[in-house]
Parts: structure tokens; sequence; C-alpha cells
């Protein structure tokens, strides 16, 4: 069940604790009660339930605080449009965070240079980016000498609109194909940074395509009882690990 799906049920088991809590309440102290303790109990019973029924335990704290932040922007008349819009943007960025559990993060400057160096010895470098994210990785590697092809692919609406923009603008070429859908044989060093919920899937994938001689570079996320050909720790602030596994 997705998650978005399950934190919902979860809100809507702790309305009906607390409506039974409520009722028996008011044998005691009598109503009305104040709204805004309505709002935190219903959040704070959310949060308790949501590490018991399946939820990642930090997801307690979304738990706990969306209710209260609908209480508070319906204090402030916030339209409920701006909601709407705000979903629709988000969406449009983050599509692939709930399909395919891997978000919208950048690959940093250092990490770009250490694919650099990774291949300065090789020629002619077909080089794609899976889930290309703005585009910055597939402009970079276009403007490489060695590098004859970079291509990205990102379906997330906003991202493949920005880099495919940039990608006309500055080089290199994006295309709106999902990841599991492209012939990795065509490539020479291909560079995923997802997370670790497709790795084992994309080993197999990567397996299956890439050719004798092509590397497969995975940022932070290592795959599964695959042992790397190489680990390299570069010298940004987030101690980047890139996994490079050279293809037999
Ligand atoms: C963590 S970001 C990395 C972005 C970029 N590669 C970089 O390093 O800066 C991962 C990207 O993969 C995209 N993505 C996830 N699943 C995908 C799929 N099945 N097909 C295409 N893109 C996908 C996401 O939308 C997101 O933009």
């Amino acid at each position: 069940m997705p998650k978005v799906i399950r934190a919902l049920i979860i809100q809507l088991l702790a309305l009906v604790i607390l409506a039974v809590g409520v009722y028996f309440l008011q044998f005691v102290v009598s109503p009305p009660y104040p709204i805004w303790v309505l709002v935190v109990a219903q959040g704070g019973i959310s949060a308790l339930l949501s590490c018991k029924m399946g939820l990642p335990c930090w997801w307690r704290w979304i738990q706990f605080l969306m209710p209260v932040a609908l209480y508070v922007a319906v204090l402030l008349q916030v339209p409920s449009w701006l909601g709407l819009v705000a979903f629709i943007v988000l969406w449009l960025v983050f599509s692939n965070a709930g399909k395919e559990r891997v978000p919208l993060y950048l690959t940093n400057n250092t990490t770009r240079q250490a694919l650099k160096t990774l291949i300065k010895r090789t020629k002619d470098v077909r080089f794609l980016d899976l889930g290309c994210g703005l585009g910055g990785n597939v402009v970079f590697m276009s403007h490489l000498v060695n590098v004859t092809r970079s291509v990205g692919v990102e379906t997330a609406p906003i991202p493949f609109v920005i880099s495919k923009f940039f990608s006309w603008l500055r080089g290199g070429e994006v295309y709106a194909t999902d990841l599991w859908k492209v012939d990795l044989s065509e490539f020479d060093l291909v560079y995923a940074f997802l997370s670790s919920e497709p790795m084992p899937k994309l080993w197999e994938k990567v397996r299956s395509e890439m050719t004798s001689g092509s590397v497969f570079v995975s940022n932070s996320f290592a795959v599964p009882d695959a042992e790397p050909s190489e680990v390299w720790e570069l010298g940004d602030s987030r101690k980047t690990l890139l996994y490079i596994y050279r293809i037999e």
C-alpha cells in the first residue's frame, strides 16, 4: 500500500479514536473543548499510531504536523485553491517519489568532476544519466571533449521541461523516457543517483544490458549483494560515495 494512503487511513483511524474519546469525555468534563486541543490530539494520536501501523517512524512528525498545519491554514484563512496548486506543483516535481521511491536531489560539482576524472583516459564516451533531474550532469558531460553523446532521461514533468530546455540551450540530449525502457547497451558510462529502492532491479537491468568494458556508477546507493569494482569517497561536505561497477 502506498505510504500516503496508509498515512491517510491512520489519520482517519485517529479521528475515530478521538471522536470516541470526546464522546466519553463529556461525562467527565463538559464541552465545548478548545479546537486547538482537539487538533493537537488528532496529530498526537496519528503520530503514535504511525510507527506501529507500518509507516517509517520519522513519518510521525508529518502525521503530527499535518492536522496542525491545516488548522493554522484555516485560522490564517489561506485560500483552499493554494493548497491544490501547491499539491499539483509538488506532484509535477516529485512524481517519482511516490511511484519509484526516488525524489529529486541534485548531483554536486565535486561529483561531476569525479565523473570527468573517471573517464579521462577513455575516448568516445557515450554517457547516460538515469533520471537526469534538472539536466546539470547531461550538460556538463556534453562539454567534455572525450564525450561523444550525453543523454538524460527524466519522467517527472517539471524537471523534464527544465532539463530539456537547459540541454537545448547548453548541450546534451534529454528525453521524457522511463529509465526502465532505455537500452543501456548503447552507453559506456551509465550514472544513477536514485535511492536504495530501485537498486536491485536496476542491477538486473545493468547486468543484462550493459556491455563488457562499460561502467555503471551509482551515487550514494550501493547495489545490495554486489561487490563494486571501486568506491570513491569524495571530498565534498556530504562525503559522497560513488559506487563504481566495471562491467566484465
Ligand atoms: C535524485 S534525482 C537525481 C537527478 C540527477 N540525476 C542528478 O544527479 O542531479 C533522481 C531523478 O530520477 C528521476 N526518476 C525517478 N524514477 C525515474 C524513472 N523511472 N524514469 C525516469 N526518471 C526517473 C526523478 O524524477 C528524479 O528527477
